[in-house]
């Protein structure tokens, strides 16, 4: 039998069977459970994707009520974690704390049994419920302020916002989070799901896979991209700059954050979706010169890049709207993360219901069977 070829980032090779949602790259289509995410981030909160996601059907008025109230009851997060989160060091990175958080999370939650899906159900939830409660909790600790503990009656955008000002969060500002939160909740097997159902898969709780997928969702070329958009067109600095900026990073062979995707080969659905949320949302508050910048480096790249596939990604305006909304810019892949754990969570639970442990082979390259040299001879 020859040997299996390498593809390099295993681009295009199936992981798993899953139903949790789709991707036509080419089409520019995604869905969660079969509905397109257009519908969804018109007419779903949050907590309505989260449980379309994980138990695969929309929740009836019923469903949803008990759902929201079991996400309320877990995000009260326990004194033990909040002091690990106090104790961490102010100037790390809020995706390290989130990892760190979430590893916590599982050291004070009771333990799950895999085997019991009432257990298993209680510890997805909580992933969920307690995430946003732990990014605005870090927000807190390192702008040297104390916790604000949730609020009942606040879904998951507007009692992230409460937990992070302590003040009745702005309706639209909750609206529009809470629509940002339904775009990122899920995304196929990207990097950060793979690295989910490969620490799952070694049957692993929902929190020790979580804080694995959050260490993959940090890196610049996934979801660390967003962050990295703002500070880009921060130094473009201005509208006449754009074309200029863009010819010296061409030169450069340098990537411009937030355009491009492994699957994607047109625009982003979520860019799409994101951009009519930013425009909905500068109506109402007002615009930002930065948007300005966006709208002009979209067409500039589009332009030379769009003949390759090149396009807007989800990332590209994504920190436009959370910047607006008063965020701070390395908060935004954090507040990504949070919308994800939804995504990463119905994975988890797909691949404990036929797990294998995952261990893919190698072509091996190095040296073989060789005469070994003590050290005195080196
Ligand atoms: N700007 C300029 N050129 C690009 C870009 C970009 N953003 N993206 C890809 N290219 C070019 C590469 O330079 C390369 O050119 P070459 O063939 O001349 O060497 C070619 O397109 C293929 O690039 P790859 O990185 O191999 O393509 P891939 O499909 O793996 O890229 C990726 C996907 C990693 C996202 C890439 O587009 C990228 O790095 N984008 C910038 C970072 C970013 O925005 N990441 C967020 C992605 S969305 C998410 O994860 C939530």
């Amino acid at each position: 039998m020859s040997s299996p070829e390498l593809v390099p980032g295993l681009a295009g090779i199936p992981a798993a069977e899953s139903s949790v949602s789709f991707i036509d790259g080419q089409a520019g289509v995604l869905e969660y459970r079969g509905y397109p995410i257009e519908e969804l981030s018109a007419h779903s909160t949050y907590e309505e994707v989260a449980w379309l996601l994980l138990y695969g059907e929309l929740p009836t008025a019923e469903e949803l009520k008990a759902f929201t109230a079991d996400l309320e009851r877990l995000r009260v997060l326990p004194e033990a974690l909040v002091s690990m989160v106090k104790a961490f060091p102010r100037t790390g990175h809020p995706m390290q704390a989130l990892q760190a958080s979430l590893a916590g999370l599982g050291m004070v939650a009771p333990k799950v049994d895999l085997k019991d899906a009432a257990s298993r159900d209680e510890a997805t939830r909580r992933v969920i419920a307690a995430t946003p409660v732990l990014v605005a909790l870090f927000e807190r600790v390192r702008a040297g302020k104390e916790y604000v503990a949730p609020r009942e009656g606040l879904g998951t955008a507007a009692n992230f916002l409460w937990c992070l000002d302590g003040e009745e969060p702005d309706e639209v500002a909750a609206k529009t989070l809470d629509c940002a939160l339904v775009l990122h909740a899920e995304h196929t097997m990207n990097a950060s799901t793979f690295a989910c159902r490969v620490v799952a898969s070694t049957e692993n709780d929902p929190y020790t896979s979580c804080s694995g997928a959050v260490g993959a969702l940090f890196g610049p070329l996934h979801g660390g991209a967003n962050e990295r958009v703002l500070n880009q067109l921060g130094t473009i600095g201005d509208l006449s700059n754009v074309e200029a900026w863009f010819e010296g990073k061409s030169e450069r062979k340098e990537k411009v954050m937030g355009f491009g995707h492994r699957v994607y080969k047109t625009k982003d659905p979520r860019a799409k979706n994101l951009q009519l949320l930013a425009n909905e949302m500068f109506g109402k508050l007002g615009s930002t010169p930065k948007y300005d910048i966006a709208l002009k480096l979209e067409q500039v790249v589009t332009e030379k890049l769009g003949s390759r596939g090149i396009y807007p990604n989800v990332d590209f305006f994504s920190g436009l709207v959370y910047e607006k909304l008063g965020l701070a810019t390395d908060v935004f892949t954090p507040i990504f993360a949070m919308a994800r754990v939804a995504g990463y969570c119905a994975h988890w639970s797909e691949q404990m219901l036929d797990n294998k442990l995952f261990r893919p082979g190698q072509i091996y390259k190095g040296k073989r069977q060789r005469a070994y040299v003590s050290i005195d001879k080196r």
